[in-house]
């Protein structure tokens, strides 16, 4: 069992992240601790009242516009790791800090660093699975990382530095970071949302015209997860934690055949993949329209399925059962 202390010196922008206690490391702690303060706190001062960036679906580095020099826009960079997980980098150009969302395997995530000349100093992880975690204590040994990860599965977590849960919120280079608790896919599964940036890291809870397969919780946990997600403002880019999307959208035209813009997406992503694309990030007004898992109220689906009285919830339920069996 970790035991878990309560951050004082983190500043007022950093709530309910919690400090994990380092067995034998103590020295290292301690010399870490005052600079990541004093980040936050900087981070604080400069963030201003500026309009956030603007982001182009077409292209994985976010654009600044005139007005956002004060406060750069953030970069990213998304790649395949092991067979079809996504690595996400997310880059803060003037401060230099790097964090990588999740760390799902150790060389693809070497290579996009150095790809792109960035130092990781950031893990966000999203939920214990090995396929997330993988890299975490190759990762923390050469960069001296700080991983960031979910309160209720830190056992699970190699290398933890800091835990948070769900309404956490912390700064990243100056963004604010609020962590929504979406259990489901596992028990502790969290999501990283950036508000100002416009950017959810939804991981395995919320995947392009897919949701998580429910490991650790019921049907229920799930449809209150993404429901949170849902209330997120539309024009929110989502990066998602596998490249399911062909797969998928052939599952989701057979749950919501009627719907004229999930046959076009279908159509666009069969010829996307073919051409080896990436179907991430997505929208969450996209995922709205066309992702049936976040639409059991649409009286189309719930005609389709026989199922026009039911709850959502019960037609969510029903949704994942037939795509574990797809
Ligand atoms: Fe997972």
């Amino acid at each position: 069992m970790i035991e878990l202390a309560k951050i004082d010196d983190i500043g007022v922008h950093a709530q309910r992240l919690v400090r994990v206690p380092k067995k034998g490391n103590k020295g290292d702690d301690d010399f870490r601790a005052p600079f990541f303060a004093l980040g936050l706190l900087l981070a604080g001062y400069r963030w201003t009242s500026h309009a956030p960036p603007l982001h182009s679906l077409d292209d994985s580095t976010v654009s600044a516009r005139p007005e956002d020099l004060i406060m750069p826009a953030l970069e990213l960079d998304l790649f395949l790791c092991r067979t079809d997980n996504f690595g996400v980098l997310l880059h803060d150009p003037e401060s230099g800090e790097t964090a990588s969302i999740d760390a799902p395997e150790e060389q693809p995530i070497l290579d996009a660093l150095e790809r792109r000349g960035w130092t990781l100093t950031h893990i966000f992880t999203t939920h214990h699975h090995n396929d997330h975690v993988e890299a975490n204590l190759a990762l923390k040994t050469r960069y001296d990382a700080t991983i960031i990860g979910p309160d209720r599965e830190a056992s699970r977590i190699p290398g933890i530095d800091m835990t948070i849960g769900d309404g956490g919120d912390f700064t990243f280079a100056g963004h604010k970071v609020h962590v929504i608790g979406t259990p489901g896919h596992t028990a502790g599964h969290i999501c990283y949302h950036l508000p100002d940036d416009r950017l959810l890291f939804a991981a395995d809870t919320l995947f392009a015209l897919g949701c998580g397969r429910l490991f650790e919780g019921s049907p229920a946990d799930m449809w209150s997860s993404l429901q949170k997600l849902m209330a997120l403002p539309d024009d929110t880019q989502v990066y998602f934690g596998h490249e399911y999307t062909l797969s998928n959208a052939r599952f989701a035209v057979t749950v919501d055949p009627d719907n004229p813009e999930l046959q076009a997406r279908a159509a666009e992503i069969e010829d996307l993949r073919e051409r080896g694309g990436f179907t991430a990030p997505t929208t969450l007004g996209l995922e709205k329209r066309t992702n049936p898992f976040l639409r059991p109220a649409d009286p189309g689906i719930r005609a389709h399925l026989g199922m026009p009285s039911a709850s959502d919830g019960e037609v969510f339920a029903e949704i994942r059962k037939r795509k574990d069996n797809f």
